[in-house]
C-alpha cells in the first residue's frame, strides 16, 4: 500500500459546511455594510483561520475596526455560524463519505482529521463522527492555519506516522500548499481540485478509492 494514513480536512471535504461558512460570513458582511462581499471573496478564506477569515470581508467594510471590534465581529459570525450547525445531524453526511471511508479504513488505513476550524468536535458530533477518525488535529490544538503545515504535522504525529507515509485530502488551495510544504502527498477535491497544485484531482470523494488501494 502506497500509504499508510489518509489526513482530512472538515469543512468542504467530509461534509459542506464551508456553505455554512459562507452563509454566516455573508450575513455578517451585509449587517456591517460589506455587502459586495463574494463568494470569490469566500474561497480565499477556505483553509484560513476565522480571524484571517474576517480580514477578507473587512476588505469590503466602510470603516475601519479595532481590535477588539473584530474579536466581537468574529465572536457573532461564530455564533451565526454554530446556529446553522445546530441542525446538522448524522444525514449530513453523505452515503458516498461514510462509504469511502469505511472502506478505507476496511484497507488497514488510519484516518485522521486536519482542520483549521475550532468547530471540528462539535460538527463531528453533529454529522455522528465523533468517535471515528483515529486521530482529530483542529483549530484548538494549533497556532498557525493553513497554508501553514502545524495541523498536518501535527495529525500525522498523532497517527504515529511520517508525512510521506500520509495523504492529505483538501478543498482549499491554502490547504494544498501546507500539505506540500509539511511533505505530504495531496489529493483537491472541488475547489482545490481546479488550482493545479494537487498531486491527484478527485472528481468526487470516492475517487480516493482507487488513489488508496492495494499495490
Ligand atoms: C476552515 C475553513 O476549515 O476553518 C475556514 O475552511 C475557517 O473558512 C476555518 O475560517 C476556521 O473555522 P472556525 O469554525 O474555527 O471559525
Ligand atoms: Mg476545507
Amino acid at each position: 500500500m502506497r500509504y499508510k494514513g489518509i489526513i482530512f480536512d472538515l469543512d468542504g471535504v467530509i461534509c459542506s459546511t464551508d456553505e455554512y461558512h459562507y452563509q454566516a460570513w455573508k450575513a455578517l458582511a451585509n449587517e456591517i455594510g460589506a455587502s459586495e462581499f463574494s463568494r470569490a471573496d469566500n474561497a480565499r478564506q477556505r483553509g484560513v483561520s476565522r480571524m484571517e477569515s474576517l480580514e477578507v470581508v473587512l476588505e469590503k467594510a466602510p470603516k475601519v475596526y479595532t481590535e477588539a471590534e473584530k474579536q466581537a465581529l468574529a465572536d457573532h459570525k461564530n455564533k451565526l455560524y454554530q446556529g446553522l450547525l445546530a441542525n446538522m445531524s448524522p444525514a449530513d453526511l453523505s452515503g458516498e463519505v461514510r462509504q469511502t471511508l469505511d472502506t478505507l479504513r476496511g484497507r488497514g488505513l488510519l484516518l485522521a482529521i486536519g482542520s483549521s476550524s475550532k468547530n471540528a468536535p462539535l460538527i463531528l458530533e453533529r454529522i455522528g463522527l465523533r468517535n471515528y477518525f483515529d486521530q482529530v488535529a483542529d483549530g484548538n490544538q494549533i497556532t498557525r492555519s493553513k497554508p501553514h503545515p502545524e495541523v498536518f504535522l501535527l495529525a500525522a504525529r498523532l497517527l504515529g506516522l511520517e508525512p510521506r507515509d500520509c495523504l492529505v485530502v483538501e478543498d482549499a488551495e491554502a490547504g494544498i500548499e501546507a500539505g506540500q510544504r509539511g511533505g505530504f502527498d495531496t489529493a483537491g477535491i472541488g475547489p482545490a481540485a481546479e488550482c493545479g497544485r494537487a498531486a491527484y484531482e478527485l472528481r468526487c470523494f470516492s475517487d480516493l478509492l482507487t488513489i488508496a488501494k492495494s499495490s
